[in-house]
């Protein structure tokens, strides 16, 4: 006779069991419904990309969702690129990729992505009619900018209008913003609570868990990351306060 111990169930099927765990969690899943996720920020290499990378990954890798990541970036597919060099270079990412980078993405979505679970637009920086329509379109938003003086200075005006769409379109209401730090160097704590502050005095909601400045994170560009870090906690904490 033989017995089954942890030890001798083979990955692939402890994977799934935790998997199969994780999905039970999400309310949203359960119901039969499928999540759409807009990245957007201001422009300038704030960590958007990555953002949308590692986000698309929890979600097919920590729930095994099918995941649709959408590249709507006009100027840089940096998503795109990495989903196709990674693939090249053998270690290919877990989720399928396109690129829509046009003011009809959120329709597009809303179309043609049927077959997934969850669809995470990377919106870019550049164009507001992008990510109106990705706003438009979706369930969930994350603002993406980091506690940089520089960056806090706008964050209200930002803000606002990225999500004027949403407003004049009276779908503010029936989604989950929310302003998400990443690239948070830890040197200054008092610096970054400054930061928070601004944001609420904005009347916007922060996420709690945020994204450190890690060189991991910066050399995960065209590689599967085998670790999913920080995004892990920020995707359970985003569900936690969906
Ligand atoms: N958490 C992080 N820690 C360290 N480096 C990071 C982190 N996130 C992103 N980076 C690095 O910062 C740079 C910009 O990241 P990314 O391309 O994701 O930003 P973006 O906001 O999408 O930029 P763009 O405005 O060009 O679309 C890249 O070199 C990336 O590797
Ligand atoms: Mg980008």
């Amino acid at each position: 006779m033989t017995t089954t111990t942890p030890e001798s169930i083979p990955r692939s099927e402890a994977l799934a069991a935790a998997q199969l765990e994780a999905r039970a969690t999400l309310s949203w899943h359960q119901r039969g419904k499928k999540k759409v996720i807009a990245i957007g920020g201001l422009k300038g290499g704030v960590g958007k990309s990555t953002m949308s990378v590692y986000v698309a990954l929890v979600y097919a890798v920590h729930y095994g969702l099918r995941v649709l990541l959408v590249d709507a970036d006009p100027l840089s597919q940096t998503a795109y690129d990495w989903h196709r060099l990674a693939k090249k270079k053998g270690d290919p990412l877990p989720f399928a990729i396109e690129t829509w980078p046009h003011a009809r993405v959120g329709e597009r979505v809303l179309e043609d992505t049927d077959d997934y679970d969850v669809v995470v637009i990377d919106c870019g920086g550049e164009s507001s009619d992008i990510f109106g329509s990705a706003v438009a379109a979706c369930d969930q938003v994350l603002f993406v900018t980091s506690p940089r003086k520089a960056e806090m200075r706008r964050i209200k005006g930002s803000l606002d209008g990225a999500l004027s769409a949403a407003k004049e379109a009276g779908r503010l209401a029936q989604i989950d913003a929310n302003v998400v730090f990443t690239r948070v160097k830890n040197s200054r704590g008092s610096h970054n609570e400054a930061a928070r502050d601004k944001v609420r005095d904005a009347g916007y909601d922060l996420l709690a868990a945020e994204i450190p400045d890690l060189v991991d994170y910066e050399d995960a560009m065209e590689t599967c990351p085998r670790d999913l870090g920080h995004y892990l906690q920020l995707v359970q904490t985003m569900e936690a306060a969906a």
